[in-house]
């Protein structure tokens, strides 16, 4: 990538992470497949079926006798889930310092003034950088990262120093989206996802963020020009390199299409044939996943730089999990 094509992104990532949540933008019918399909496994591995609880749950039991913990969330956004974390860290008997990273000036702001509104700003640091080439400097013990590690360039820097970030008793604690590079589907899901389509009637098949109705299935690049997905394929290969997973949890594939911001809106969970479409696109892809002929494109994992209790995973070990390009 040249220093233009980077500054560029940099530029457009700044313009679309403003101060609003991300999550807030999802669509209906994704909450019916999560429910439905995420969560009980999530239940399964980490005793909670919510994402803010899974966080919250991961740090404390990692952060053994220590009665204060400090945590550094990359790419945290506006922090709303981790000033949520913060109070279920409490409510767990435990305090939190957090120490929240974000390259959006904008995020940072509405981070700032969230956390003063939810009366919890003496737990919260904010440091506006560039985790790419600034990782910063700070005495956290545990790495978070929520929805942001996709976003990143510089990984095997980014985790070299998280490494020495958790040292060999803290641990990196992760919710992800771990598939083919700009969130494009690889081969053996894109044969599924253009038989699924076929059968979508054409009101179903509008792009939704940018209003068009598409007849052929495109396997759209989000990564053109932009961060998303830019090296969602390179996570899990850099990872299971560098650290132990304790608990992983890794699901995905063929559903995402119909449940994700671009063609999930054309679906309502109240409409017994969308709910049966979404159950057969997400039954066929855990069926290939149990048997590890299609690889998970989202995850949810808890590693250290040594395991110190048996590890936990669902449907496949993170080592089966990488799809080698
Ligand atoms: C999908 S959002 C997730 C935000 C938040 N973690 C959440 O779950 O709501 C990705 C975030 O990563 C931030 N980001 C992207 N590239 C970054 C970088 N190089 N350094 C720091 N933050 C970055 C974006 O500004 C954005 O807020």
């Amino acid at each position: 990538m040249t220093d233009d094509g980077y500054a560029l992104r940099v530029a457009r990532e700044q313009n679309f992470y403003t101060g609003e949540r991300p999550a807030n933008s999802l669509p209906p019918i994704f909450s019916y497949w999560a429910a439905r399909y995420v969560a009980p496994h999530l239940h399964e591995i980490f005793g909670t079926t919510e994402v803010e609880q899974f966080f919250a749950n991961e740090i404390v039991r990692t952060s053994g006798k220590s009665q204060n913990v400090s945590v550094l969330s990359l790419g945290s956004g506006e922090a709303s889930t981790e000033i949520d974390i913060c109070k279920r860290i409490a409510a767990l008997g435990k305090t939190a310092t957090f120490y929240c990273t974000d390259i959006s000036r904008g995020m940072n702001e509405a981070a700032e003034r969230n956390s003063e509104a939810a009366g919890v700003s003496d737990n919260f640091n904010f440091i506006e950088c560039d985790i790419n080439t600034d990782f910063p400097d700070c005495p956290a013990e545990v790495v978070i990262a929520n929805h942001s590690l996709h976003h990143f360039v510089e990984l095997e820097q980014i985790f070299a120093s998280v490494k020495k970030q958790i040292g060999r008793d803290g641990a990196f604690i992760v919710n992800d989206m771990i598939g083919r590079n700009g969130h494009m589907r690889w081969p053996e899901v894109l044969e599924f996802t253009k038989a699924l389509w076929n059968l979508l009637p054409p009101e179903k098949r509008v792009d939704r963020m940018n209003g068009i109705e598409h007849n052929e299935f495109i396997d759209w690049d989000c990564a053109d020009g932009t961060f998303e997905g830019i090296r969602a394929q390179d996570i899990m290969p850099l990872l299971v390199e560098i650290f132990e997973f304790e608990r992983f949890f890794g699901f995905g594939g063929i559903a995402d299409t119909f449940v994700d911001r671009m063609y999930g809106h054309n679906f309502s969970p109240d409409s017994p044939w969308d709910c049966g479409f979404i159950d057969v696109a997400e039954l066929t892809n855990s069926a290939l996943l149990k048997n590890g002929e299609l690889k998970p494109t989202a995850m949810f994992a808890t590693m250290r730089l040594a395991k110190f209790e048996d590890e936990k995973f669902w449907p496949l070990s993170a080592k089966e999990a990488v799809r080698v390009p």
